[in-house]
């Protein structure tokens, strides 16, 4: 990029990507204000200019999602389409994230806000990269900065692909399942993670494969709940494609044995 966007220009960007009657349509008003408070969160303009600088973000499309504790912006990047996750400071659950991060080996605690909300984006971050690079079908993360998250873009042209929990209609869920629940073995296996929230609002489905989302509060293998977590990620796709789609599906409890005592030979 020749010439730096300064911090008017992105308030200006952001404005207009709010107030384009079509776009905004696709928003509710309660959206449409949260993101509204959200450009005006100087700290997260400021990281969101950084990013344009640095040539990482080269426009916004689109709202996708506007969260508890994210806000989920379409834009595009040097390769393409890109999803800018942006966590919200104001907002963030500190109690979760704290029992997460205490926990957690790999980082310390602290007691600043806006701290503790970028150590959870830099989570997922690694654990989106660790996931990425077992073979899972995860969004390719490419940067974060502060409380913002650039990944891959999983849908097209700013629509993001339905979640699993909006799908209805599938043409082979037993394999769809079969797939998933691959993606859980490597992620256990290879990445040596349990996600410990996955279920239909976690899994998008695109061009017929599970992608899975949304891995922040995922653990390593030594977390005194990752037994637990992990069965209830297998309960939980499970007993949904029992219900929607009547299919024959493994017995959770015999798929985590067998992945635990795989683990160990
Ligand atoms: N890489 C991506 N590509 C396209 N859409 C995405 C991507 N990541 C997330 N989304 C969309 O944004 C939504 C929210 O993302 P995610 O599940 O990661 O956040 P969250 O932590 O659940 O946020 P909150 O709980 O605050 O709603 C998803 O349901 C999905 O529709
Ligand atoms: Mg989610």
């Amino acid at each position: 990029m020749n010439r730096e966007l300064d911090l008017d220009e992105l308030e200006e960007k952001m404005h207009e990507l709010l107030e384009e009657p079509e776009k905004k349509k696709r928003i509710k008003d309660a959206e449409y204000k949260k993101v509204r408070q959200l450009v005006f969160d100087q700290r997260t303009v400021r990281i969101l200019v950084k990013l344009f600088n640095k040539g990482v973000i080269e426009d916004f499309t689109w709202i996708v999602s506007t969260g508890k504790e994210a806000v989920v912006l379409a834009g595009k990047g040097p390769e393409g389409e890109i999803a800018i996750k942006i966590y919200k400071i104001a907002t963030a659950n500190f109690k979760k994230y704290l029992d997460y991060i205490s926990f957690d080996h790999r980082f310390v605690p602290t007691g600043d806000r806006a701290r503790i909300v970028r150590i959870w984006a830099q989570r997922e971050f690694r654990n989106l990269a660790r996931m990425h690079q077992a073979g899972v079908r995860v969004p390719k993360p490419i940067e974060v900065q502060g409380n913002i998250l650039v990944m891959e873009f999983i849908g097209e042209e700013g629509e993001p692909a339905p979640l699993l929990r909006d799908v209805y209609d599938m043409e082979d869920p037993e394999l769809f399942l079969s797939e998933i629940l691959s993606d859980v073995r490597k992620i256990y296996l290879e990445a040596e993670l349990v996600h410990g929230d996955l279920s239909e609002y976690n899994v998008m489905y695109w061009k017929s494969k599970p992608w899975i989302i949304d891995v922040s509060q995922a653990v390593p293998l030594n977390h005194p709940l990752a037994l637990s977590m992990l069965r209830r990620d297998v309960e939980n796709v499970t007993s949904f494609f029992k219900k929607r789609f009547r299919v024959k599906v493994p017995d959770p409890y015999e798929f985590v044995d067998e992945l635990v005592s795989s683990s160990q030979t």
